[in-house]
């Protein structure tokens, strides 16, 4: 394994870029035919950023974050090669004042995480959930889904990294202290399956009190 997170993913994401259009997670697809309209997306631990490349594909202004430095460079070379626009920030979730680096809203905000909540911490989470909430305002909107504490026995395609098998119900009372309600939440195997790895996933849509 490697020696710390950020090592991992950037070695995780050393592999040579491709010009191709990535093909977008099946949660990507579901939340952008929820949010219906134009909306900034923030996307938090983007990867190489296939999700945040196909939200901007359907017109929404596009702001995508992660720690690791070659995912971001990849996504950026990516973005440039199919001509869609997406601002990528390289910066850790713990980056103090994190929210005053994105800029400034549009009419919607849609704060949008995949895989994320599970490979951060859960003080991190904390963090993660605060500059959710700096970012928004009543009535926006909160997209998430992680692996949950019934995946930790499930096959992996991915080497062995830090992953944290979330408890849902403690991820919905950590947002609802932040005032975001779930307005639709579903679990179980199916929603997020690569290759052999069907991952028992939960999968959350909150609204901004
Ligand atoms: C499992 S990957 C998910 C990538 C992408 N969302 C997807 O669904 O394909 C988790 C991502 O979170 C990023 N990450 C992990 N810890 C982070 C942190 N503290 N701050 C920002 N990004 C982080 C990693 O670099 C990695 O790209």
């Amino acid at each position: 394994m490697a020696s710390s997170k950020s090592d991992y993913w950037n070695q995780y994401y050393a592999r040579p870029a491709t010009n191709a259009r990535p093909v977008p997670s099946q949660f990507a697809v579901f939340v952008a035919g929820e949010l219906g309209g134009p909306h900034r997306v923030i996307e938090f631990g983007c990867g190489t950023g296939r999700d945040s490349l196909f939200f901007a594909s359907y017109g929404h202004q596009v702001t995508a974050i992660d720690s690791s430095t070659t995912a971001i460079e990849h996504g950026q070379a990516l973005a440039s090669e199919l001509g869609e626009k997406v601002d990528f920030i390289q910066a850790d979730v713990n980056t103090p004042d994190l929210p005053s680096l994105i800029t400034e809203a549009g009419d919607r905000t849609a704060i949008y995480a995949r895989f994320f909540v599970h490979a951060i911490t859960e003080e991190e989470q904390g963090t993660f959930l605060d500059s959710a909430a700096a970012l928004t305002k009543s009535g926006d909107v909160m997209a998430v889904e992680y692996r949950t504490i019934r995946d930790q026995s499930g096959t992996k395609e991915t080497d062995s990294h830090y992953r944290r098998f979330v408890n849902p119900a403690d991820f919905d009372h950590a947002a609802a202290q932040r005032g975001f309600r779930v307005q639709y939440a579903v679990e179980g195997f199916g929603f997020a399956k690569y290759k052999h790895d069907d991952a028992y996933v939960a999968r959350r849509l909150l609204v901004r009190d």
